[in-house]
């Protein structure tokens, strides 16, 4: 297949130009960011979007700024946990698209804040409501694009909330080459713990560091005593962190408080910081701030 790197000319449709400058426009805003963090598991319905958001809260409470890309274009739902809803209209001016604003000012930016804003110009719908279909056969674009348009400015963190299934890193890496490393989350189900080492696999071929594995649902936390309970049968999660040979960077509890829903958009960690499952979280952020640090080194 050729693509447009192939192409002599660009049969006066200016195409060549369009995707360099593009290209520009996307590396200008990524260098204002200095860690690109992705969490996935491979999985759904893991704990992805409730971790990413309540490490973001935590990363706020240690004073860095953050936003969160919710890269999940089928199911986004970072918008919801940090209280933007359908009605906080997208500003557009000429420097792109400005975030959405969530609470403890995490800059978001989100595939439903553009599909449910119709009379903005950055729909991509067409005649007849093709959105869904578009969305799925041009994720990379509209990833490219969502990145590439949003106004982010300068930030500390930018946490990516992946879409399940292991081959989506793939545009993710091409996009953010720079990425510090993946998170991966599993529950101790085995057949997560399955699809994770897979993710795992996929990665190490691809050479995106792993920064760790996280075991959500690890166990039960009563929230009206503390005590810990088991929730699932199952194998050890550090036995799969053993064997794919990366580090267990964190086990969260299962509390009933972090579903709760708030109508404010408050986070469990930023409500719950000294429970037993906060104090988890906590714990989890430092091991990947450690990471990034050797790193850096
Ligand atoms: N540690 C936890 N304790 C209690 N509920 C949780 C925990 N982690 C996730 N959940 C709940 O599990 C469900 C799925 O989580 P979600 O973050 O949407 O997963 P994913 O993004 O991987 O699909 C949500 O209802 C969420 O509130
Ligand atoms: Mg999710």
């Amino acid at each position: 297949m050729k693509t447009y790197e192939d192409l002599a000319g660009d049969g006066g449709s200016n195409i060549i130009s369009q995707v360099v400058s593009q290209r520009e426009k996307l590396r200008s805003r990524l260098d204002k960011i200095k860690n690109k963090v992705a969490l996935m598991s491979g999985k759904g319905g893991v704990g992805k979007s409730s971790i990413t958001a309540n490490f973001a809260a935590c990363l706020v409470d240690q004073g860095y700024t953050v936003g969160i890309l919710d890269a999940d274009l089928n199911g986004p739902s970072i918008g919801h946990l940090l209280g933007v809803g359908n009605d906080q209209k997208l500003q557009i001016d000429e420097d792109g698209i400005q975030p959405g604003q969530g609470t403890l000012g995490i800059k978001i930016m989100s595939m439903d804040m553009l599909v449910s804003n119709p009379d903005t110009p950055v729909m991509w719908t067409e005649e007849g409501g093709a959105t869904a279909v578009w969305v799925s056969t041009m994720e990379s674009t509209a990833l490219r694009e969502l990145l590439a348009d949003t106004n982010w400015g300068e930030l500390d963190f930018l946490l990516i909330d992946m879409p399940p299934g292991s081959d989506r890193m793939d545009n993710i890496r091409d996009l953010i080459p720079e990425l510090a490393g993946a998170v991966e989350i599993t529950i101790p189900s085995p057949l997560s713990q399955h699809i994770v080492a897979k993710s795992i696999t996929k990665n190490n071929t691809m050479g995106v560091p792993i920064i760790g594995l996280i075991e959500n649902m690890a166990t039960y936390v009563c929230p009206h005593c503390d005590q810990e309970g088991k929730l699932f049968e199952g194998q050890d999660v550090s036995e799969l962190a053993d064997r794919k040979g990366v580090p267990l960077i964190g086990k969260i509890p299962f509390d009933t408080r972090v579903s709760r829903k708030t109508d404010s958009g408050n986070l469990f960690y930023t409500e719950n910081k000294d429970s037993i499952t906060g104090k988890a979280i906590a714990e989890a952020v430092e091991n990947i701030l450690n990471f990034i640090e050797k790193k850096s080194k």
